[in-house]
């Protein structure tokens, strides 16, 4: 049986873009729905050119009411990935779904993460502090922004030329890459 996939996302949703597409026609899993705090996130014209539900919620739905769990549960979600989401993830959620939950973070954690690290904030953290390197980093999500258990990393080498729209870009083809075969590995070991 097919696991399935529920997609929360804040933005544009290209990662979300690129899981939607490698599980179009995948025997391991499936997209049921994508999840959306942002009415206005393009995330969602992408999930319905896929014919993929959506659902949109706001702070008291998601934070004082059962019902995105309920939904999640209905839907019989195995796995939830959170493509560029911005909010935190309800303990409600992080009970129902351990180790279940998986975000992707546009630097190497645990440096650069927690609130308001997300986006272009990352890249140029990264840059202030001279790094010499970065990447991406998949992880588990628990009650803690950015500090589950990490499943994967890659990174690459920062030239000095590079700009904060550079390493959104370097960062970005990681992502894409990497992304959809990692949830397919969890996925296979569940
Ligand atoms: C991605 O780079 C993701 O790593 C980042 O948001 C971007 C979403 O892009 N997430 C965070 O910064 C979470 N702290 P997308 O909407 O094009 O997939």
């Amino acid at each position: 049986m097919k696991k399935r996939i529920a997609i929360f996302a804040s933005g544009s949703g290209s990662n979300a873009q690129k899981i939607m597409e490698h599980f179009k026609h995948s025997k391991v899993g499936e997209v049921v729905l994508v999840l959306s705090n942002n009415m206005d996130a393009y995330v969602l014209q992408r999930a319905d050119n896929f014919e993929i539900p959506s659902h949109i919620f706001d702070r008291q739905e998601l934070y004082h009411t059962d019902e995105v769990l309920h939904l999640l549960q209905r839907l019989n979600v195995d796995l939830i990935a959170l493509a560029g989401f911005l909010w935190k993830v309800p303990d409600n959620l992080l009970k129902a779904y351990p180790n279940q939950i998986l975000n992707i973070h546009p630097a190497l954690l645990p440096k650069f993460g927690g609130k308001g690290m997300y986006g272009s904030h990352v890249h140029k953290a990264v840059l202030e502090a001279k790094e010499e390197e970065s990447g991406i980093t998949i992880h588990f999500v628990n009650e803690n922004y950015d500090e589950g258990e990490v499943i994967h990393q890659s990174k690459f080498k920062i030239e000095p030329e590079d700009t904060v729209e550079m390493l959104q870009f370097k960062v970005q083809q990681l992502e894409h890459n990497y992304f959809p075969k990692v949830i397919e590995s969890i996925l296979k070991k569940m």
